[in-house]
């Protein structure tokens, strides 16, 4: 009585939240919090602390392992990610196949798939492995995809031995030996912004898989599926997409306009948790505003001027505020990075987030599998086949 007591009261409160479940606390986890007061931080480490001093690869440890890593831990860490790049021959036939056309998500989507066919997950080669094996090898095979699908070239994923993630994955994509400081620095803070942020809808998806004893792959294939959404990690790729069809004040204008009278939604704008505003978007911003003024290739003054006008008029008119996936659009853009390439770079780094709540979930493991308030017809009387109109 008292169980049926309880679930009356969640399936109100549930109801009171709009739906989504939005407000409901679903679980205990200490990875990270979007806590009122506390602003978004990682494992007690303020975001922007973390993402003004660290690197990527020091915040992938921290959430990986729960606690900042020594330099020669930290060293380590960065060796067996450079291992990770290796792609194997079978992957390589086998993005070699994608065609140019998909959706490079769905790509992604398979690398975490097919890696779990020819590199399962065992007692040797255990959750924290393959938890490196992902952070190192999306990055390299997604390059190996893009410029193979789209040139024939077929990529080395190796560039220098102690490139960080986010200089590998510029110079792969740049097809160069050197990158721009400026860039890499521009991504390797995007990487820290977008890898964890508590039970956001991949990750909740990657616990509910695991929970059902599912192998980590699994969880991390139904994140992939999750994020692909442009209401989560689809929405950077979709600022793009408009944002490149304006090229100027008034188109901006006009796009916005339009929005607001067709009650349209505006990608990059809004979220289920920030309601006056993301903390990880004015970070961003900066590198935006950076890029625009001081990258000679693809900096871009106007996109950025463009961008700020439409945050302005958004906050102002319909007091939605951007999110992470505002600026990232034209951080990313100014970058050199290819639009359709901005959701899988976002999966290059929030595997950590995953990993580290399949670690969590596993750990003290309950099923997760709730309840739905009943909504549907009772009691009918059942119809025999040859008398049903
Ligand atoms: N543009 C226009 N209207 C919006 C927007 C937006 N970006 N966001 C919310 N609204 C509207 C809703 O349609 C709703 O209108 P209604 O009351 O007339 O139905 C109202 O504002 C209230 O919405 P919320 O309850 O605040 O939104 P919710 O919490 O359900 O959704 C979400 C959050 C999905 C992120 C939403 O703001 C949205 O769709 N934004 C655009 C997509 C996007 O940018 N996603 C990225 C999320 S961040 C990330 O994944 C890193």
């Amino acid at each position: 009585l008292k169980k049926r007591k309880k679930s009356k009261q969640m399936a109100e409160k549930t109801k009171k939240s709009g739906g989504g479940l939005a407000g409901i606390v679903a679980g205990d986890s200490a990875i990270s919090t979007v806590g009122i007061g506390m602003g978004l931080n990682y494992r007690g480490y303020d975001i922007v602390d973390l993402a003004k001093n660290s690197t990527f690869e020091d915040v992938a440890y921290l959430i990986l392992f729960g606690k900042l890593p020594t330099s020669k831990q930290l060293e380590e860490f960065l060796d067996q990610i450079v291992k990770a790049r290796s792609l194997p021959s079978q992957l390589k036939d086998i993005l070699e196949r994608i065609p140019v056309d998909v959706h490079p998500m769905d790509m992604m989507r398979t690398v975490s798939s097919f890696l779990g066919l020819i590199e399962p997950e065992t007692k040797e080669n255990d959750q924290y492995k393959v938890a490196i094996r992902l952070l190192g090898i999306f990055g390299p095979a997604m390059a190996y995809w893009y410029h193979f699908a789209h040139s024939g070239v077929r990529i080395t994923e190796q560039t220098g031995p102690k490139d960080t993630i986010a200089c590998n994955l510029v110079k792969l994509l740049h097809l160069s030996q050197t990158a721009d400081p400026i860039i890499v620095k521009a991504v390797d803070v995007s990487l820290i912004l977008y890898a964890e942020h508590d039970f956001n809808a991949s990750t909740f998806a990657a616990r509910v898989t695991v929970s059902t004893l599912a192998d980590f792959y699994s969880g991390i294939t139904t994140a992939i599926g999750t994020l692909r959404g442009p209401l989560h990690g689809g929405a950077n790729e979709a600022v793009m997409q408009y944002l490149q069809n304006i090229h100027s004040i008034e188109e901006a204008n006009a796009f916005l306009n339009e929005s607001f009278k067709s009650k349209k939604l505006i990608m990059g704008f809004g979220h289920r948790v920030y309601k006056n505003g993301d903390p990880r978007s004015d970070i961003i911003k900066e590198y935006s505003k950076l890029l625009s003024e001081k990258q000679p290739k693809y900096g871009k003054k106007l996109l950025y001027q463009v961008s700020e006008h439409i945050e302005t008029r958004v906050v102002n008119e319909k007091k939605k505020f951007p999110n992470l996936d505002f600026y990232s659009a034209s951080t990313y853009h100014q970058c050199g990075v290819p639009t359709e390439l901005f959701t899988p770079i976002f999966v290059m780094s929030r595997i950590t987030g995953w990993a580290a709540h399949i670690f969590e979930q596993r750990a003290n493991n309950k099923l997760i599998r709730p309840t739905s308030n009943y909504t549907g017809p009772q009691k009918l009387s059942f119809v025999p086949l040859s008398q049903r109109l």
